[in-house]
């Protein structure tokens, strides 16, 4: 028995329950987004998504495996908390609610780098080239999401501040 190959498999099933949450969870993502790039980046990455369960479903495929789902359970923690951002930006000025939900998209993209990052090492390890090939596809895109995030984040969050730092001169100005 391969014990690479059965954990490999055991990531890779991890892997096709996050994505297929995922697939629930970026369109509400992207219907609470205000900043229309934020909810454009949202609605790529689902489309992404999908290419990345078919990936994942062709991995198997090359491995002579199954592609049953296991259930995520980090994947859904993070994905109640995306809910609960989604609600509590509901209450909050723009700008901070979509900073709120990059945030929640940032620490699932982080934990899917951190998978697949994983899946393609055991992959190479044991000579499965091709599925470290399609991994390393999907790597990518998990990779540039989490950028083009950091990316939208760094604009609002000036804006946010110059708003800021206006009221707090209006306000000094009104206290003399
Ligand atoms: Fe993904």
């Amino acid at each position: 028995m391969n014990q690479l190959k059965d954990l490999l498999v055991d990531e890779l099933r991890d892997l096709l329950h996050a994505e297929g949450q995922l697939l629930t969870a970026l369109p509400k993502m992207a219907k609470a987004a205000h900043h229309p790039k934020l909810k454009e980046t949202f609605l790529n990455h689902l489309h992404q998504t999908e290419g990345q369960v078919e990936r994942l479903k062709a991995a198997f495929d090359l491995l002579g495996e199954k592609p049953e789902p296991k259930p995520c359970k980090a994947m859904m923690g993070l994905v109640t908390e995306g809910a609960e951002t989604i609600k509590e930006g509901e209450e909050r000025p723009m700008i901070a609610a979509d900073l709120g939900l990059i945030a929640a998209a940032q620490r699932v993209e982080h934990y899917e780098i951190s998978g697949y990052g994983t899946a393609r090492s055991l992959a190479r390890q044991i000579g499965e080239t091709q599925v470290a090939r399609l991994l390393t596809q999907t790597l990518g895109e998990e990779e540039s999401a989490d950028f083009l995030l950091t990316e939208l984040s760094k604009p609002l969050m000036q804006e946010a501040s110059s708003a800021m730092s206006k009221t707090q001169r209006k306000s000094a100005k009104a206290g003399k």
